[in-house]
């Protein structure tokens, strides 16, 4: 098949994971007989340096245009002022609003050789098999009013939670389609006891469960839901929040898989293309020393050939061949390995085989 895909590389170590993607879709391509077309765009902190904005109208312009997006990371120290009007993150936020990508799926399932990498014992996370499915497009993220202002010579600052019963409904009714091909069970994470938003969510997740006879619902508070997710990580199947609750567990539920740099991400929507990303950040610290764990940016190539390109075969091929080289020993310094970003890539490279 032909497929335009516009690369986002990025800040921080994010060229280099991005890099690692590329080659491993370009194998893919050889193998498959595919034809991709890339394109490499700015976005982020090196974005900001070009143009004075972390995303320019015309790089969202062509990813809308794209079949699929692949980002690396954005965010880095030089732009990290609290006072700076513009931040490389809002680079990301743009391009999640612009695309309408309302859901970000975090698979997380540690892999059976790397389990002396998490600090929980292995027999605790060996069983791990956990869906998160993150609202993306509402919430504290995008709510308005937000600001800051002064109130009686008081300096105040203020974010809004708003969601419209629509943007919770798609997203929890993607967390059902998705349980019903697992293990049919969805547990929705709000703070019902408290938050008007959150009444909103219960009351929309039961609606929607009654369309979904054959899987289960389970409501969990987000306090409850960061303890489980620690000492019962195992019974959770699919779990569905709203953004900023959704971007805390997963940085949590991360630990059990044993490093954030193994864990891709796929964010969707309704059908347009879909960005593809490594749930780790720029990594600033270990920037252009070409040690950086590839596989979350791999893997997420993988999630971007099953879900914008429907090619199911092939992203099985590059998840067969991440656990190939795995199991071959390649391991970089976060999981307790001594392999660069490039051998480790060069590894799962070779080790791909089309059926
Ligand atoms: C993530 C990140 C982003 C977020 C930042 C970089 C804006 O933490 O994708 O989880 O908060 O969504
Ligand atoms: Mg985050």
């Amino acid at each position: 098949m032909k497929a335009g895909i516009v690369l986002l590389p990025g800040d921080g170590i994010g060229p280099e994971v991005a890099r690692a993607a590329h080659r491993v879709l370009t194998e893919i391509a050889r193998l498959g007989g595919h034809e991709f077309t890339f394109t490499t765009q700015l976005i982020g902190g090196c974005s900001i340096d070009a143009s004075g904005v972390a995303l320019t109208p015309e790089v969202l312009d062509s990813c809308k245009k794209a079949d699929a997006v692949l980002l690396g990371a954005v965010g880095g120290p030089r732009w990290d002022n609290p006072q700076a009007a513009v931040r490389p993150e809002q680079g990301l936020l743009a391009l999640r609003k612009g695309l309408s990508l309302y859901a970000n799926l975090r698979p997380v399932k540690p892999h059976p050789l790397l389990l002396d990498a998490t600090p929980l014992k292995p027999a605790h996370v060996k069983d791990v098999d956990v869906m998160v499915v993150r609202e993306l497009t509402g919430g504290l993220y995008f709510g308005t009013p937000r600001g800051r202002d002064e109130v009686d010579g008081l300096v105040r600052a203020f974010d809004t939670m708003e969601y419209y019963e629509y943007e919770i409904k798609r997203v929890v009714e993607l967390a059902f389609q998705l349980a019903g091909g697992r293990r049919k069970k969805v547990t929705s994470v709000d703070k019902a006891n408290i938050l008007e938003t959150s009444r909103l969510w219960r009351q929309t997740a039961i609606d929607v469960a009654k369309g979904f006879p054959d899987v289960t619902l389970e409501h969990m508070l987000v306090d409850t839901a960061s303890m489980r997710l620690i000492s019962s990580p195992a019974a959770f199947d699919v779990l569905v929040t709203e953004n900023m609750f959704g971007d805390i567990l997963t940085d949590e539920a991360s630990v059990l898989a044993g490093s954030m740099g193994l864990l891709p991400s796929a964010s969707i929507g309704e059908g347009g293309p879909g960005v593809y990303e490594p749930i780790h950040g720029s990594a600033p610290d270990i920037a252009g020393k070409g040690s950086a764990n590839p596989v979350g940016a791999i893997l997420s190539a993988a999630l971007l050939l099953r879900h914008s390109l429907h090619l199911g075969d092939e992203a099985e091929a590059v998840e067969r061949a991440v656990d190939r080289a795995i199991a071959d020993g390649f391991r970089t310094a976060d999981i307790r390995g001594t392999h660069g970003t490039e051998e480790v890539t060069e590894a799962v490279v070779k080790r791909i085989t089309l059926r």
